[in-house]
């Protein structure tokens, strides 16, 4: 289920012209199962109207302390009592400084002073009043005081500039929001989580490599559900045509021999790898420095060497929680079984590789240690992500320490 099921989000939306961009973001925390419920401040009712947030969320927006709906009325600060997180996104230099300064004079600010609930602040504005001493002084103090801060992009604004300042996109911000979560109340909160994704690419000259079929969804649907439920992830990836995930470490690699330096380096503080990578077994012996010609003759050969096993030279890591997967044409379970065993893995995910690899459905079957065996339904790779995740989680503690 979505770690945003059921969540209560105050989203404070400021008057930055980037207050439209955050309808986007109410829609999607809506989609994903939350009550989003907006209190907008005066200034974001001169750029974005209420009506659209009413229609997006479902829900009544708030705006005046003074003319809530009655049921509130007895207690004004039921939002922030109730609320599970409060995002303000996007976040004005002036309701940053009023939060630093303890200012209760609006909704907003008295919903955040009032709250228990993890703040997360989007900032938003011109460039010269991001770097200003003052809003870096007062993003410091709420980072200091256990507020996450949301770093702006750079890139075009709204007026003629270039620079910090841009409200990052309302994914990113999803993703920010869905992490915080977790870490609150996610099943790997305080884990750190290894996920390799995606096919290496093994160069033969300067513009020709060996690769395969992955595409890398199943390892960034893993990485983002394992994100989801808190755990502080490290995603290192060959390259894909997939969109960066947010809230997490990414690491991109080319070559399996790049791919074993970033798992060994990723892996000396982790509680969990998973080893979705398709990698190459084979390299090319050497690598030419220019172009290949054919220059008149009729075939090549290629010699290849092969590359080291990145999760069978981890099998010494008793105290690391490893799962392969085993992509087979035939035998699948066989198969599955003598990886599990010879590269002394917790847990393997078999499935049938021409059927999967790159379509957005799977299924899959699970092997642990002790033999037991769970088929999975065909489903998405994001339900088959979190499945394998909900079986790691019950399989973990006799072999990570709390
Ligand atoms: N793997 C790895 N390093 C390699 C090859 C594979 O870490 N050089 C990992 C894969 O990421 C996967 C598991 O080992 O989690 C099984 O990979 P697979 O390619 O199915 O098996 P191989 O070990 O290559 O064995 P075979 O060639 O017999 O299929």
């Amino acid at each position: 289920m979505s770690i945003l099921n059921n969540r209560r989000i105050v989203l404070g939306v400021c008057g930055s012209i980037a207050a439209y961009k955050v309808a986007e973001l109410a829609r999607r925390l809506t989609q994903g199962g939350a009550q989003v419920d907006v209190i907008m401040t005066e200034a974001a009712q001169q750029l974005v109207g209420k009506a659209t947030f009413q229609a997006l969320t479902g829900r009544p927006v708030f705006d005046d302390m003074w003319s809530l709906p009655e049921h509130h009325m007895v207690e004004h600060i039921a939002l922030a009592v109730q609320a599970h997180m409060v995002v303000i996104a996007p976040a004005t230099a002036n309701t940053l400084a009023r939060i630093a300064t303890g200012m209760c004079d609006d909704l907003l600010t008295t919903t955040v002073l009032a709250t228990t609930a993890p703040v997360l602040c989007v900032p938003a504005m011109n460039v010269q009043m991001y770097a200003a001493a003052a809003t870096q002084e007062n993003i410091a103090i709420l980072r200091g005081r256990g507020f996450s801060v949301l770093e702006p992009e750079e890139g075009p604004m709204a007026e003629p500039m270039v620079g910090k300042g841009r409200l990052p996109e309302p994914e990113t911000i999803e993703g920010e929001i869905r992490s915080l979560l977790g870490k609150h109340h996610g099943a790997l909160r305080g884990r750190r989580v290894v996920v390799t994704a995606g096919a290496t690419r093994e160069p033969i000259d300067p513009i020709r490599f060996i690769s395969n079929r992955s595409s890398g969804m199943m390892g960034y649907a893993l990485a983002t559900a394992a994100r989801d439920m808190g755990a502080d992830v490290t995603l290192i990836s060959g390259p894909t045509s997939l969109k960066t995930p947010s809230a997490m470490t990414f690491v991109p690699v080319e070559t399996a021999l790049e791919m074993r330096d970033a798992v060994e380096a990723a892996c000396s503080q982790a509680h969990i790898l998973i080893m979705n990578a398709a990698v190459a077994d084979f390299r090319p012996e050497s690598v030419h420095d220019q172009k290949i010609k054919k220059n008149g003759t009729d075939g090549l050969t290629l010699n290849l060497v092969r590359n080291p096993d990145i999760l069978g030279e981890l099998a010494y890591r008793h105290n690391l929680f490893k799962v392969g997967f085993a992509a087979e044409t035939e035998n699948m379970l066989e198969n599955a079984q003598d990886k599990l065993e010879r590269k002394e893995l917790h847990m393997i995910v078999a499935n049938h590789a021409v059927a999967t690899m790159a379509q957005s459905m799977i299924q899959v079957t699970l092997i642990d240690r002790n033999g037991a065996t769970t088929s999975l339904p065909q489903q998405s790779k994001q339900q088959t992500a979190i499945a394998i995740l909900d079986a790691i989680v019950t399989r973990l503690s006799p072999y990570i320490s709390t």
